[in-house]
């Protein structure tokens, strides 16, 4: 019988300890840290997998992240925006999967107004029992409060790094805004949203001490959804081209952008935020496609978020080249996915999957 994972190894995390595990290559001492997260994950969320059905609902976006195909100056991608009868028929398709919740998740994009996100809330909120999480980049506190009056549950957004100076020079602001995201999610919290954040692993210019801040600031904010995929070059940005070189830290400090450093976020993320609600993420899954989906719910994830988005508009969403499940349908995504979480031994969530607060908290 293995060994009972040793869960004082939680309790060790704070900077250091945290760049360590980071920087961990013991198979003995990995295994031990997979076993903590998998014990802490079971004890905490339970071995049921929740489902959240993504529908990507726009793909304009008035940003110019250095990183995601979907920039402003993204050429030669044909853009769209899905009308409020397609995002309404992707939810009704995501009840008869048996989900629990959908995620509308967009560019940055002004044409998805107040008016018509409040208007599709209120509908999938009327005829439907989904939670409804909302993924549309940094919005204005009026646009935000008039989704949470809808009926928005959830909003989920990234801060991608906790090093204030890389995070400027991969957002290049517009014009007269100050990006703020930190402030925005304490914002959505204040509103009653249950927030998400995560980062991405192995962007140029994150170094281990700045990977090891990110897992802190989960904590700091007790997030209640964290993602964290690896960073994926996508030819159509600055970031995916030879200029990347320039961003890049010193060889010994650059994190890399690989699976099995992916994997160690997911890992220590469970331990630092025991309750949160961690995803699989479809980088992952990108970077390795037969069992990237299966090694993060073994190493501390507990939900999937497949795609629900007709597959006409799929291959448009193109934030990265070669993303997984590009072609399958959602009937075809569900199959799959109920398969390789049940051959985990776990089981399919119903219900809208909230964040699980524990009662003996003071
Ligand atoms: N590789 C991996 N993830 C990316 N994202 C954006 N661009 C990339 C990329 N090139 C992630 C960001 C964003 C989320 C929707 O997708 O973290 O918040
Ligand atoms: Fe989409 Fe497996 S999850 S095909």
């Amino acid at each position: 019988m293995p060994a009972a994972p040793d869960l004082r190894l939680a309790a060790s995390l704070d900077q250091p300890g945290l760049k360590a595990w980071l920087q961990e290559t013991d198979p003995a001492s990995l295994n031990e840290l997979w076993a903590c997260a998998d014990a802490v994950r079971r004890a905490q969320v339970g071995d049921e997998v929740h489902l959240r059905g993504l529908i990507e609902v726009s793909s304009h976006c008035i940003r110019h992240c250095l990183y995601c195909g979907l920039r402003a100056p993204s050429e030669g991608l044909e853009r769209y925006r899905m009308n409020a009868g397609e995002i309404l028929e992707c939810a009704r398709e995501a009840v008869r999967l048996g989900y629990g919740s959908v995620v509308l998740q967009g560019g940055e994009d002004p044409g998805l107004t107040q008016d018509f996100i409040t208007e599709v809330v209120r509908a999938i909120k009327r005829d439907t029992p989904l939670a409804v999480t909302l993924s549309l980049g940094e919005r204005s506190d009026a646009d935000l409060q008039a989704w949470r009056e809808a009926g928005a549950d959830r909003y989920l957004l990234r801060f991608e790094t906790s090093d204030p100076v890389l995070y400027r020079r991969i957002h290049p602001s517009l014009p007269g805004t100050l990006s703020d995201r930190f402030a925005q999610l304490a914002r959505m919290r204040d509103m009653g949203y249950e927030i998400g954040t995560g980062v991405m692993v192995g962007i140029p210019g994150q170094t281990w001490d700045t990977l090891a801040g990110d897992i802190l600031r989960f904590r700091e904010f007790d997030m209640d959804m964290i993602g964290v995929g690896p960073f994926l070059p996508s030819p159509r940005t600055p970031l995916g081209r030879p200029e990347a070189e320039a961003f890049f830290a010193p060889p010994e400090a650059q994190v890399p952008n690989d699976e099995l450093t992916t994997l160690k976020v997911v890992a220590l993320t469970r331990l630092v935020c025991p309750e949160a609600n961690i995803p699989s993420t479809t980088a992952l899954a990108t970077l390795d496609r037969a069992q990237g989906r299966e090694l993060a719910l073994m190493r501390g994830a507990n939900v999937v978020m497949p795609n629900v988005t007709p597959v006409s508009y799929r291959a448009r969403y193109e934030i990265y080249p070669g993303k997984a499940c590009i072609n399958e349908t959602a009937l075809a995504c569900q199959g799959c996915l109920e398969g390789r979480i049940r051959s985990l031994g776990r089981s399919l969530a119903k219900g809208p999957g909230g964040r699980l607060k524990a009662d003996c908290k003071n």
